[in-house]
């Protein structure tokens, strides 16, 4: 960037939001939003920024003023840069005002305060979930090898009403999605994770989130919502996606009355499809 530029960019926005990554992140809440999974405030996505990510757009940045406590102690997240919806916020209006709706906030060196360095111009905090975006990220970062960056948690309907009906549980969940869509033990071969219903927006919920995050990239919060963690906006948005067609053929098939007996697909089909494609299905939901 030259020297002009970066005095054209300095106090603005626009440096932020034309960003690729923000760019990104951007077209990830509307197609959400679309999607019917954004009620209101519902759901918040965070990324974190690669560090020549954050070099280009540093003259956008304002100081540290304030910091507010996380709630947790996540030091190898210190120093790092996210990118994260407001608390409060409507995705649906990420798009059309993104400084008002989304932040940019620092994590401290002992990773355990964040402090808000660009965007919420007309105020606001980090969305209430960042306790369980952070320790996603800290988990999802170390189980990839650094390769995990985006964490997003919306509200899909057919995923939250198979919560009232199926056992909450890894095998429940796992088992009747890959059994409702070919593609599914392909895109997340590991399964999906299952909470019960907790109070959200704590550090309770984080804990429990963060445990299932080290085998899963997929966790479901009973009566409540999905979280996903993934690479990018494309392979975490596909995710949420896939998994719920998934839930949203299974409410199908049973408000049709339940699948036919001995009709779906199968344990042995489950095993051949893993052997074409080189995905390892856990044991504990193949029995
Ligand atoms: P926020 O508005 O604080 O992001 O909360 C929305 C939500 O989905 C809580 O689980
Ligand atoms: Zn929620």
């Amino acid at each position: 960037m030259n020297a002009l530029t970066t005095v054209a960019l300095q106090g603005t926005t626009a440096g932020v939001t034309a960003a690729p990554f923000a760019k990104g992140f951007i077209r990830l809440t509307d197609d959400a939003f679309r999607k019917g999974w954004h009620e209101r405030n519902g759901g918040n996505l965070s990324y974190r920024i690669k560090p020549e990510e954050i070099e280009p757009i540093r003259v956008c940045l304002r100081e540290p003023a304030e910091w507010a406590a996380i709630g947790l102690s996540l030091p190898e997240l210190a120093g790092e840069y996210f990118l994260v919806t407001g608390s409060g916020k409507y995705l649906r209006n990420v798009i059309e005002c993104p400084e008002d709706n989304l932040a940019i906030v620092l994590i401290d060196d002992a990773g355990e305060k964040s402090s808000v360095v660009w965007g919420l111009e007309k105020g606001g905090r980090p969305t209430s979930e960042f306790p369980t975006h952070l320790m996603s990220h800290a988990v999802a970062r170390k189980r990839t090898d650094g390769r995990h960056r985006v964490i997003y948690h919306a509200h899909p309907a057919n995923l939250i009403a198979l919560s009232f009906v199926l056992p909450l549980t890894d095998e429940a969940f796992t088992r009747e999605l890959w059994g409702m869509a070919t593609e599914c033990p392909v895109v997340f071969p590991e399964g999906v994770g299952v909470t019960p219903w907790m109070v959200p927006g704590g550090s309770e919920i984080a804990e429990a989130t963060g445990k299932l995050m080290e085998q899963y990239n997929v966790v479901v919060w009973a009566h409540h919502g999905v979280f996903c963690s993934g690479a990018d906006f494309d392979e975490t948005f596909g995710l949420m996606d896939t998994v719920e067609k998934s839930a949203e053929i299974s409410v199908k098939v049973r408000a049709m009355g339940g699948a036919r007996p001995r009709q779906g697909i199968t344990t042995r089909q489950l095993q051949r499809l893993a052997s074409d494609f080189n995905v390892t299905l856990p044991e504990k939901f193949i029995r």
